[in-house]
């Protein structure tokens, strides 16, 4: 299932180029070693994974929208980067990867979604691999607004599921993960005049 394709291919066109890392790429750098391979779910204009080249990690960014990663491909392939269109819930059989890292991308997808890409991150990563996860809260300021799909899903423009710290930790415990870092804060994901609540996690396989 592609979740709001058309709101981010639109998004994307009008935001093709990278710009600058999340501030949560650079929070992840610290635990990535040159030569380790990683897979990003949902990587947008592919600004963290073209970061993350830097360092030199092998990467494969996975985003749906078809437009952008040709236009990543074109723009940004190297020996050691690439950008494939996939439905990150539904990647199937892959190479197994060091690390797995999806920023903004699981609260985009409904929790059974959320639930097949944990088992698949669980299956697809080398024993130790970290899975590094930043996502939404329920205490998030957006939380409630559009019109709602479920407890703690809405659809604005686009559709964003909010999630709670606890049961989250849960379910990405119960995928097979040992989480060895996890905090909810504001002051994480600034941009403009937005300061959500966000959960930042890492994840051991
Ligand atoms: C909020 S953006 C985050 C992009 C990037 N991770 C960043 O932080 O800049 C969400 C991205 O996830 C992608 N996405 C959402 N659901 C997806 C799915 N099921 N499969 C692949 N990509 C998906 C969207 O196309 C979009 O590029």
């Amino acid at each position: 299932m592609n979740t709001y394709l058309n709101y981010w291919e639109d998004y994307y066109k009008n935001h093709q180029d990278p710009g600058e890392e999340s501030p949560f790429a650079r929070f992840v750098v610290p635990f990535l070693n040159d030569s380790s391979s990683l897979y990003e779910l949902g990587c947008g204009n592919g600004r963290d994974s073209i970061f993350f080249e830097k360092f030199g990690v092998n990467i494969v960014a996975f985003d749906q929208c078809k437009n952008e990663v040709a236009y990543l491909n074109e723009q940004y392939k190297t020996g050691s980067l690439s950008f494939e269109e996939a439905d990150f819930t539904n990647i199937g059989e892959r190479s197994l990867v060091d690390h797995v890292y999806s920023r903004f991308t699981l609260h985009s997808v409904n929790e059974e979604q959320e639930m097949r890409t944990l088992k698949w991150a669980h299956d697809t990563m080398n024993d130790n691999g970290l899975f590094f996860i930043e996502i939404r809260s329920i205490h998030d300021e957006l939380f409630g607004q559009g019109s709602a799909v479920s407890e703690n899903s809405f659809v604005t423009d686009h559709y964003r599921r909010f999630v709670n710290f606890e049961t989250f930790v849960s379910r990405v415990e119960s995928a097979g993960f040992k989480v060895i870092y996890k905090l909810q804060s504001k002051g994480l994901a600034t941009y403009k005049t937005e300061d959500p609540m966000v959960i930042r996690l890492i994840a051991q396989k």
